[in-house]
Order: structure tokens, then C-alpha cells, then sequence
């Protein structure tokens, strides 16, 4: 067995845990990347694309922000599509000039991948029976890698390995409390080589159910229809997804709408998950292993960013200026903010979806809700807010 030492080690090479490691890189703090996948499946997943300002700053701050600079693009508005109707929640008029950047999670996550070779740090791509120990007291890490075995000596943990990795798992079941709620339906996505159908985002309520019209550049959009979690994806032909969403559209959307080839199809269940608390002795949760929010408020990227904002303040200051104060702090501020994306994200997705069990007085209360936000300053004001992200 090799034994190797350093002071985090971070489990995970998704956003959360490749943006830890370039912020403690920029710190100068000695840290490695434990990861189950090969490179290659790691910078092709592909997810959201909606940054918030904060998210951005935190890019440029990682210095990984020169591609996002030169195709990312800026969005003053989003619109929301009910009854037939487009209605404009003009982002930055209502947030005092906020505003947020159109860039995929694969882009980031490329960006990282790339910054973190060309300064040579270290990544155990490919790992096995990956298990962290004795996080309380002498913090370690085991795992396997072609056939060799490993133990990491650390400081700390970074536990950066989404909802079904290994280090929330490993916390004593009484020391950790979790909250979920899962929805009756999923999101049924496709990535295609064609030009957007508008240049904001449309969000759709319609009496078929929810579509999002999202893009990811001028010439590639990314569209996705409510579906039952008991469809399959082999049911959903190109032709069949498109005439749903035609359906769903206004006339003059569905005029505009340019079809072609999927380069990307697949269905998602919609979760919200939190656990309480986020850290365990020297063990952080961050991003994903820590919290989910269903993609209404395309908030998922953006909280996994806030997390790794706090965690990288925090182990900077202990490092630099030997204070444990952001130690002591990280789980509180994180849940703050995270219980907030969470109550945003969940409205959303209550006003925007058709749920099967609701009742027509549910219905109509539903539809008095979309028809106040929409009409009024205040409530166009709250979602604006909410979705260009809260401060830190
Ligand atoms: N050992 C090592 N690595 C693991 C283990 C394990 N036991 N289990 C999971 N992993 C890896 C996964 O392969 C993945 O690469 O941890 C990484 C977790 O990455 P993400 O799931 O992308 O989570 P996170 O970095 O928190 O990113 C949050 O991703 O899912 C979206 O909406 C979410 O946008 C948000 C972002
Ligand atoms: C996306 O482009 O994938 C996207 C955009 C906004 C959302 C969710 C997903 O709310």
C-alpha cells in the first residue's frame, strides 16, 4: 500500500469539488482529488447551464473564467409562458442591473479540468472502494486504483462526491438528519444543434404540463418537457418530442421553433434533498452530497458554487491566519442560503408543473398565484431576486 499525505482531501471531481481544489490551489493549499469515474465521463455529463453573477465571480476568482468570458451568454430576462401568454420578468431592471450567464455545467466542468492539468495537481481518476475514515480525530482516506492500493493522510475531507457518493453515507446515522421530498414526475431533456427558439428562456405552464426553453449557444438549444417517472426515453422519439412541445407552446413560439436531430436525450427525476448538518469533525459535505434541488430555479450549480465559496474562505482562513472561526461557521451559513435556493426552487416547480393529484380549487388557487406574480411589481420583484441569486 502507498501512503501519501496532504492537508484536504477532496473526494469528488465534479463543479463543487474541481472548483474546491483550484480555490485552495490559488491559496496555496496542498490538496488532492479522489475520483471514481475516468476523465472522459466526468467532462461530458451533461447538466444545467444557468450561472448566477456570484457564480461567475467565483470562476473569475478561480481564474477559470477566460472561455466563459468569450462564449458565455449575458440574460437580462426570462419569460414565463401561461395561458397562452408570454410575460417578461425583466432580471436586471428589477434586481438593480443583476443578471445571469447562459454556460454549461460541461463547460465549467472542462474549464476546471483543464486549469487543474496545466498546473499539474494531482487527481486519482478511476478509483475504487473509495472509504474515508476517523474523520472526527486523524482524518484518512483508502480506496484502490489500477490494482494498487492507497491510504491519504489528512487534515480534512472535502466531501464533493454528489448525492450517491460515499461520504454522507458515512456518517453515524445519529449525528445527521436529512430532509427530502420527491416529485410525481420528471424531466424528459434534448440537446439539438439548432437555434433557440427565443434569446431569453421561456418557462412553460400549460395545461399538458411544464416545458422549458433553454439553449446553451445560438446554434444549440436544450428543451425539456414534465413527463411521468414511468416513461422511458425509447418511447420518446425526436417527432414525438417535438410535437409535445409545440403543444405546450404559444402560436408564434411554435411558428419559430426549428426542429432537427437530438444530440442528447434523457429523463431526470426531480428531488429536493437537504442534510443537517454539513460538517462531521474535519469532513465538509458540499454541493450535491449535501443538498439537491429539482432544476425548476436552476439553482443546482449555482448552490454547489456557494458551498465551495464558504468551505475554500474557511479553510484559507485556517490556513492563512490560523483562525477555525469559517470552520466553525460553515454549516450555518451554508444551510442559510441553502434552505432559501431550496424554497425558491420548490415554488417553482409547484407553480410551473401539472401534479395529477391536484383538485380544480387547486388549480385555480395555482393560477391566481402565476396571475399575482405576474401582474405585480412585488412579485415580479421576488422571483426576479431569487433567481439572479441571493447575496452570500
Ligand atoms: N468516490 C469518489 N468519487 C465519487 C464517489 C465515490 N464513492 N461517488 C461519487 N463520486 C463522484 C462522481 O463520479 C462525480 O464525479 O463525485 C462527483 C460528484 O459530482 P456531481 O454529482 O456533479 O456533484 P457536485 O460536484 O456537487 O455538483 C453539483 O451537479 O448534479 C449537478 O445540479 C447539480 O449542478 C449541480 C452540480
Ligand atoms: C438548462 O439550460 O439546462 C436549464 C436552464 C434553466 C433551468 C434548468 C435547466 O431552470
Amino acid at each position: 500500500m502507498e501512503v501519501l499525505n496532504t492537508k484536504v482531501a477532496i473526494i469528488g471531481s465534479g463543479p463543487a469539488g474541481l472548483l474546491l481544489g483550484q480555490l485552495l490551489y490559488k491559496a496555496g493549499i496542498e490538496h488532492v482529488i479522489i475520483e471514481q469515474r475516468s476523465a472522459e465521463y466526468v467532462s461530458a455529463r451533461i447538466r444545467a447551464g444557468i450561472l448566477e453573477q456570484v457564480s461567475v465571480d467565483l470562476l473569475k476568482q478561480a481564474g477559470v473564467d477566460q472561455h466563459l468570458k468569450e462564449i458565455g451568454l449575458p440574460h437580462q430576462g426570462i419569460k414565463i409562458l401561461t395561458g397562452g401568454e408570454k410575460h417578461r420578468i425583466d432580471l436586471s431592471g428589477l434586481t438593480n442591473g443583476k443578471q445571469v450567464t447562459v454556460y454549461g455545467q460541461t463547460e465549467v466542468t472542462k474549464d476546471l479540468m483543464q486549469a487543474r492539468n496545466e498546473a499539474g495537481l494531482t487527481t486519482f481518476y478511476e478509483s475504487n472502494d473509495v472509504k474515508i475514515h476517523d474523520f472526527y480525530e486523524k482524518p484518512y482516506v483508502t480506496f484502490t486504483q489500477n490494482g494498487k492500493q492507497y491510504r491519504i493522510d489528512c487534515e480534512f475531507i472535502a466531501g464533493c462526491d454528489g448525492y450517491h457518493g460515499v461520504c454522507r453515507a458515512s456518517v453515524p446515522q445519529n449525528q445527521i438528519k436529512t430532509f427530502e421530498k420527491v416529485y410525481p414526475f420528471g424531466w424528459l431533456g434534448i440537446l439539438a444543434d439548432v437555434p433557440p427558439v427565443s434569446d431569453e428562456l421561456i418557462y412553460v405552464q400549460s395545461e399538458r404540463g411544464f416545458a422549458l426553453c433553454s439553449m446553451r449557444s445560438n446554434t444549440r438549444s436544450r428543451y425539456y418537457l414534465q413527463v411521468p417517472l414511468t416513461d422511458q426515453v425509447a418511447e420518446w422519439s425526436d417527432e414525438r418530442f417535438w410535437e409535445e412541445l409545440k403543444h405546450r407552446l404559444d402560436p408564434e413560439s411554435r411558428k419559430k421553433l426549428v426542429t432537427g436531430a437530438s444530440i442528447e436525450k434523457s429523463i431526470a427525476p426531480l428531488r429536493s434533498f437537504v442534510t443537517e448538518p454539513m460538517r462531521f469533525g474535519k469532513l465538509f459535505l458540499a454541493g450535491d452530497a449535501a443538498h439537491i434541488v429539482p432544476p425548476t430555479g436552476a439553482k443546482g450549480l449555482n448552490l454547489a458554487a456557494s458551498d465551495i465559496a464558504y468551505l475554500s474562505n474557511a479553510l484559507t482562513e485556517f490556513y492563512l491566519n490560523n483562525s477555525e472561526q469559517g470552520i466553525n461557521e460553515y454549516s450555518e451559513k451554508c444551510l442559510k442560503r441553502v434552505w432559501k435556493a431550496e424554497r425558491f426552487s420548490w415554488w417553482m416547480t409547484h407553480l410551473l408543473h401539472r401534479f395529477e393529484t391536484e383538485s380544480d380549487f387547486d388549480i385555480k388557487i395555482k393560477k391566481a398565484e402565476l396571475a399575482y406574480i405576474l401582474g405585480s411589481e412585488a412579485g415580479k420583484t421576488t422571483l426576479a431576486e431569487n433567481y439572479v441569486g441571493l447575496a452570500y
